[in-house]
């Protein structure tokens, strides 16, 4: 099977090709990456020599290049690309507009005239904004919250209108936050860790008592193999693992983890439009392609700290280049 990964050098992505080249001897990814700042390819050293793997630079947005791209023949096509961190979106959503809603559009499109079997979009639970108890499923209506999630809500109806008026077999995955290996420092786990080592402070927005579901990165994509192989065109799939936590929770967990003192934490301003809660009733992906979770918060988070601890070089590098200056005017600006 041929598969066009797109955003393979970022977090999930670069977690997804080494999984999938792993339990698939017979498949072949093309890497379609943009190298923002948030794509790396030392993510991706593992597979770099592999026959079965090729990297193309390029833009989802770019239309000749998708186009010679699903050209040359591909089955699947499964859309990461995208801007993704929220307060990022808060300060400027341009960019979140042209990767999230015109390149998911010119992937559609490309995938439309080149007749590709099946086209999985990844996207988020934050497409159904904040609930106070209980949880979405998949006919929650949208209700998205900041830039971020309103280009990704954009996105998922975009899908969905292409199912409904071309027919192209789009399947839509919702899934919680995800953790583990090779994620960015500014998302919160990543942060807090790498920030511990330093003896930094912990920037914790308001109350920290906003509560996230946490999925492992390996859970997350085990169920998109199952979403490749099984998923039902026009179909949306919650992803989630149960495993909420308050953010308090889960930095106490972190610093408990490294041996480091509760006083890193220091309290900042909220984020504007902060949602309180996200919780996904997952149960349609079991019951019809079988996918479970299968890391259990405790082990799988005691990996990623052990992760983050021998690859030292790995996010230092990041966070001594432009992120610092980024890092710097988040924290001034709060
Ligand atoms: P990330 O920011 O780590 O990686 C995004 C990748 O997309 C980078 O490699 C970047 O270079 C690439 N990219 C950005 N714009 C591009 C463009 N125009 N053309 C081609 N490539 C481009 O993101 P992530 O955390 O790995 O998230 C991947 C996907 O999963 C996103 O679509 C996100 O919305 C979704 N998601 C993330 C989470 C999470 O917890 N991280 C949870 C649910 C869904
Ligand atoms: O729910 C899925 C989403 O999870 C994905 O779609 C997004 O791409 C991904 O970035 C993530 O979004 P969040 O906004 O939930 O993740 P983030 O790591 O930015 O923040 C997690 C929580 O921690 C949130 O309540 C905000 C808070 N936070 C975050 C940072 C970076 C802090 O308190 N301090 C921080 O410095």
């Amino acid at each position: 099977m041929k598969i066009v990964v797109t955003g393979g050098a970022g977090f999930i992505g670069s977690n997804f090709i080494g999984y999938i080249l792993g339990e698939h001897p017979d498949w072949e990814v093309t890497n379609l990456d943009k190298l923002t700042y948030a794509g790396n390819l030392e993510n991706l050293k593992d597979v770099h020599d592999d026959p079965r793997y090729r990297f193309v630079r390029g833009d989802i947005a770019d239309r000749d290049l998708v186009g010679r791209l699903l050209a040359e023949g591909c089955d699947v096509v499964i859309n990461f690309a995208a801007e993704s961190h929220v307060d990022r979106s808060i300060m400027d959503a341009s960019p979140f507009i042209h990767t999230n809603v015109v390149g998911t559009q010119v992937l559609l499109e490309a995938a439309r005239h080149h007749g590709i079997r099946k086209f999985v979009q990844v996207s988020t639970d934050e497409v159904y904004g904040s609930i106070a108890q209980g949880s979405f499923t998949e006919e929650s209506p949208l209700c998205a919250n900041s830039p971020y999630s309103a280009s990704k809500a954009s996105a998922d109806l975009l899908c969905l209108a292409y199912w409904r008026t071309y027919g192209v077999p789009v399947s839509i995955t919702r899934c919680s936050n995800n953790f583990g290996p090779y994620q960015f420092p500014e998302k919160l786990i990543p942060l807090v860790i790498s920030n511990a080592i330093e003896n930094r402070p912990i920037p914790v927005y308001g109350d920290g008592l906003n509560v996230r579901d946490w999925i492992y990165v390996q859970d997350h994509c085990c169920a998109l193999e199952a979403v490749v192989e099984r998923g039902t065109p026009g179909e949306v799939y919650n992803i989630g693992s149960g495993q909420e936590k308050t953010n308090l929770e889960l930095i106490h967990t972190l610093l408990g983890l490294l041996g480091k003192p509760g006083d890193l934490i220091e309290f900042v301003a909220d984020r504007p439009g902060h949602d309180r809660r996200y919780a996904l009733d997952a149960g349609r992906i079991g019951r019809e392609l079988g996918w479970a979770p299968g890391h259990p918060f405790e082990e799988a988070m005691a990996a990623t700290v052990e992760w983050y601890l021998q690859n030292e070089a790995w996010w230092r590098r990041i966070k001594s280049g432009e992120y610092a200056e980024y890092y710097e005017r988040m924290y001034l600006h709060r």
